[in-house]
């Protein structure tokens, strides 16, 4: 073999294929080993292992270099829409002025739920997280809108990313007893949702196009982000031949959690909690240095970005904008940015690369635009969907797909005689 590594065990050589991406990145082709030789390769967390070839997202973490399909983040951020962006993802290239208009308009004219499906609401408990709601209606949309013909999967695309706004402002409507707003198809995607989760029956809301503008670069920051924790989830999902909206809800629960997009309300809730003691911020930080103390700041750290994450360096200016426009007067903000100032110049966070991440700045934007708190990691998903549906096409797609199925080192009991009841 040309280009191998090589690899030695109990004395024998294996020869490990070298895989080489187009921006010279290195993985060894592991796919053999374990025939060869019997053993498998351990990585908890997957955190150097790489789970597929992939051409929509492209990292370099040391770099702080994020590109969707090659165009750097900080030109989509600033002169694209979300609507090309989702269609630059899930289709490769951006699109021509007619393919971002039939887009556009499919993603307008999809907005409108099925009437039935507003009885699940009805249902719903009214504290529900809208997460759950999120990820439930998701699921529930493959009841009406199976897949049946390939081309199903298109058009269920388009619904998806369509519905998926107005399910998520009527969780929020429902979450205060008002009633549901119906989507205008004169609005773009952003200012859409602002219309559907702030109009009232009596008043309509005026969308300020600062916060549409904010919300739609908040959106593409989120689109993509190769096999983190949500995306690999959908990947392993789909990869059983699970249909869209099915592989879609699981990556909504798995962006749930605290450690991954639930993160953006967690750093609320954080400064909320500092605030209410008083302001002590010190005490919070030592807290998070404390090893034996399971809290951690919020909204730091990443574990690919290791010198700076450039969704944040941009959101910390949009950041800036937005709560200029509004004038905003937040003591938890304040908070905010002295926590950012002492974090950054103590030594615990710098010799370990802590630095504020994409939910930080996320989190204080929302509630100056005043989405609550419980919807910001819903807020998240939807920016995420478009690299979601993106993934799950490319999983489809390729003609080599296998099913996920990892390899587990066994740890429990050798092999023990069952103990009948009456003699234990
Ligand atoms: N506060 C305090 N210490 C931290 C933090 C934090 N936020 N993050 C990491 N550390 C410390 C760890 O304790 C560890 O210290 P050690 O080397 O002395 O043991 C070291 O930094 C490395 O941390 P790991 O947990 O090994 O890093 P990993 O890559 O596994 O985790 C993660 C990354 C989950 C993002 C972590 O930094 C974290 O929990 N951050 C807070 C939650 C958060 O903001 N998540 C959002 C991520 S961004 C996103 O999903 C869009």
């Amino acid at each position: 073999m040309d280009n191998a590594a090589k690899m030695s065990l109990n004395g024998q050589e294996f020869e490990l294929p070298v895989v080489v991406g187009t921006e010279n990145e290195i993985g060894l082709d592991i796919s053999r080993f374990r025939g060869e030789s019997g053993a498998i390769t351990l990585d908890s967390g997957y955190a150097n292992t790489g789970s597929c070839l992939s051409s929509i997202c492209f990292i370099d973490g040391e770099k702080g270099i994020l590109r969707y399909r090659g165009y750097p983040i900080e030109q989509l951020a600033q002169r694209a829409t979300f609507s090309e962006v989702s269609y630059l993802l899930m289709n490769g290239e951006l699109p021509t002025a007619t393919e971002n208009a039939q887009f556009r308009d499919g993603l307008t004219y999809h907005s409108m739920l099925h009437e039935d499906m507003k009885k699940f609401f009805e249902g719903f408990r009214h504290t529900s997280h809208p997460m759950a709601i999120l990820s439930a209606m998701i699921s529930t949309m493959s009841t009406y809108y199976p897949e049946v013909e390939e081309d199903d999967i298109e058009r269920n695309i388009i619904r998806l990313m369509a519905k998926a706004k107005t399910v998520a402002a009527f969780a929020y409507k429902k979450s205060i007893g008002h009633p549901f707003v119906y989507p205008k198809n004169e609005l773009s995607y952003s200012a859409n949702f602002l219309h559907m989760m702030f109009s009232v029956p009596t008043e309509s809301y005026d969308v300020d196009p600062i916060l549409e503008d904010a919300l739609n670069v908040l959106l593409i920051l989120h689109a993509d982000h190769e096999q983190n924790c949500s995306t690999s989830t959908v990947r392993m999902v789909g990869s059983s031949g699970a249909n869209l909206y099915a592989s879609v809800a699981a990556g909504v629960s798995a962006l749930w959690g605290p450690l991954h997009g639930g993160a953006n309300q967690k750093v609320i809730e954080m400064l909320e909690q500092i605030r209410d003691d008083e302001g002590d911020l010190q005490k919070y930080v030592d807290r998070a240095k404390d090893k034996d103390d399971p809290f951690r700041l919020f909204g730091f750290g990443h574990r690919v970005y290791k010198n700076f994450d450039p969704r944040a360096t941009i959101l910390r200016e949009q950041c800036k904008k937005v709560l200029d426009r509004l004038g905003v007067d937040d003591p938890l903000l304040g908070i905010a940015q002295q926590l950012e100032k002492i974090a950054l110049e103590d030594e615990y966070f710098v010799k370990r690369n802590l630095y504020p991440n994409v939910d930080f700045y996320s989190g204080i934007i929302y509630r100056a635009m005043g989405i609550p708190t419980k919807m910001f990691t819903v807020m998240f998903a939807l920016g995420r969907l478009p690299g979601w549906i993106a993934h799950w096409k490319e999983l489809r797609e390729d003609p080599k797909g296998r099913i996920n199925r990892p390899r587990q080192i066994y740890t429990g009991y050798q092999e023990r005689d069952y103990v009948p009841l009456a003699e234990r």
